[in-house]
């Protein structure tokens, strides 16, 4: 088969790595793709959400399936765009991708549905918002309503920060459109719950773990996410179970009910709090980093497992390795902030492990920093803790002027 793959960092190397270890890749293509993973594909540059050149690039070299990374794609519509034309896709249409794309969707949904997740309402009206926010206990959690990428959700410790956030999301228009969900605080560790679904069928992925903030000690600003890790020693048998049954198949037949059946990766952003396990948010795609730690682990045949998710046909048996794997992000200084390009990284041969690039491009031979994020070193063992020392060790391998990284994870 020829295979197109749609995105740039590392939830896409990630991807093109286990489509390319299937026996039914011929040819894989990604756009844009990165300088790590055109050493598996060859790198088109079409930006992520440019579905007309990206649809007569993919009948024009006759894609057999092509699969879907980044959000914004999935938003604009490029599923249905490809389906009109009889392509297979991997990935929800735009109807679906509501599930990430407006929180008010997603919070509408599991209210109808009796899906765990913290109460809530939705305002775009200023004042009424704030008499909102004041009838609550504080800190108030208030999220802008539409694709943020994680940027749009404040916690507000005081009455004066929710109100200087209301102020922003509704009217000031910083953000674009005004309207925001304001919800209660939650407390408890966070975990990612990611699922392969065709419609009410859910085949679950193994749980990972990110880390958001950019600083160890989960101390400044929210980023896309530093670093990830899989299994979760805090989650016992039962927890799963719960997820699994209350929360993420239950959301999938939601999903079926409500019109929009889903055709990809269901990510659930799920918090373990004393109640409960409850819903911080879903994500329509691959979560990354935690992608980068998670798909490692498939022995199954990837693309028979992404053609039949997409296709809806025979599903191959799904097969994971239960080894630990931990993955520490390496980011450009200043990130998630502005931060500068083209700093030249070099590689010890001693590095002993997976590499996946995050932000990277290449000129002539050199490697060059070329994004916020820009690699994120990869160590399986035997255990959580030997993992830990091998990509820490690994680290200490790369050699770059620019880059900073968590050693927490
Ligand atoms: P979201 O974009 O909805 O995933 O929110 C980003 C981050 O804000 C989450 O990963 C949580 O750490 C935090 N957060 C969101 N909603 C809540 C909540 N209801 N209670 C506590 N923290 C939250
Ligand atoms: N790692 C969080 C996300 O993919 O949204």
């Amino acid at each position: 088969m020829n295979i197109l793959v749609i995105g740039g960092g590392g939830r896409e190397h990630a991807i093109v790595d286990v489509l390319s270890r299937s026996r039914h890749a011929d040819k894989i293509y990604c756009a844009p793709g990165n300088a790590g993973i055109a050493e598996k594909a060859e790198c088109v540059p079409f930006k992520d959400t440019d579905v007309d050149a990206l649809l007569r690039f993919a009948e024009e070299k006759h894609i057999d399936l092509t699969v879907v990374g980044p959000e914004a794609a999935l938003a604009v519509g490029i599923v249905d765009r490809f389906r009109a034309e009889g392509l297979t896709i991997f990935g929800h249409t735009k109807a679906a991708t509501r599930i990430e794309s407006s929180k008010e969707f997603a919070k509408q949904l599991m209210e109808q549905y009796h899906i765990p997740t913290a109460a809530y309402r939705s305002f775009d009206n200023y004042k009424e918002a704030l008499a909102y926010v004041q009838s609550r206990p504080l800190p108030a959690v208030i999220k802008y309503d539409g694709l943020a990428a994680g940027k749009g959700v404040i916690i507000a410790q005081s009455l004066d920060e929710a109100d200087e956030a209301l102020r922003d999301m509704l009217l000031d228009e910083r953000f674009g459109q005004g309207r925001v969900v304001i919800e209660d605080f939650l407390q408890g560790p966070e975990f990612s719950f990611m699922c392969f679904v065709n419609g009410n069928n859910v085949y679950p992925m193994p749980l990972a773990q990110d880390h958001k903030r950019a600083f160890d000690g989960d101390k400044g600003l929210n980023t896309g996410g530093m670093g990830a890790y899989t299994p979760l020693p805090f989650i016992t048998a039962d927890d799963y179970e719960f997820a699994l049954h209350h929360i993420l198949e239950p959301t999938a037949r939601a999903m079926v009910s409500e019109g929009c059946p889903l055709t990809g990766v269901l990510y659930g952003g799920l918090m373990k709090t004393k109640d409960g396990i409850k819903v911080i948010e879903f994500n329509a795609r691959f979560g990354d980093p935690e992608t980068e730690v998670v798909l490692p682990l498939l022995q199954t045949d990837a693309v028979e497992l992404f053609y039949a998710i997409a296709k809806g046909g025979n599903m191959p048996s799904l097969q994971w390795s239960d080894k630990p794997v931990i993955g520490v992000v390496m980011a450009s200084n200043g990130y998630p902030n502005g931060y500068k390009k083209d700093f030249a990284i070099t590689i010890d041969p001693q590095y002993d492990g997976i590499l996946y690039h995050m932000g990277t491009r290449r000129e002539g031979t050199q490697l060059l920093t070329n994004g916020g994020r820009v690699l994120m070193v990869i160590s399986t063992a035997d255990t959580l803790d030997e993992a830990r020392r091998k990509v820490y060790r690994n680290i200490e391998y790369i050699h770059c002027d620019n880059l900073f990284y968590r050693r927490d994870i």
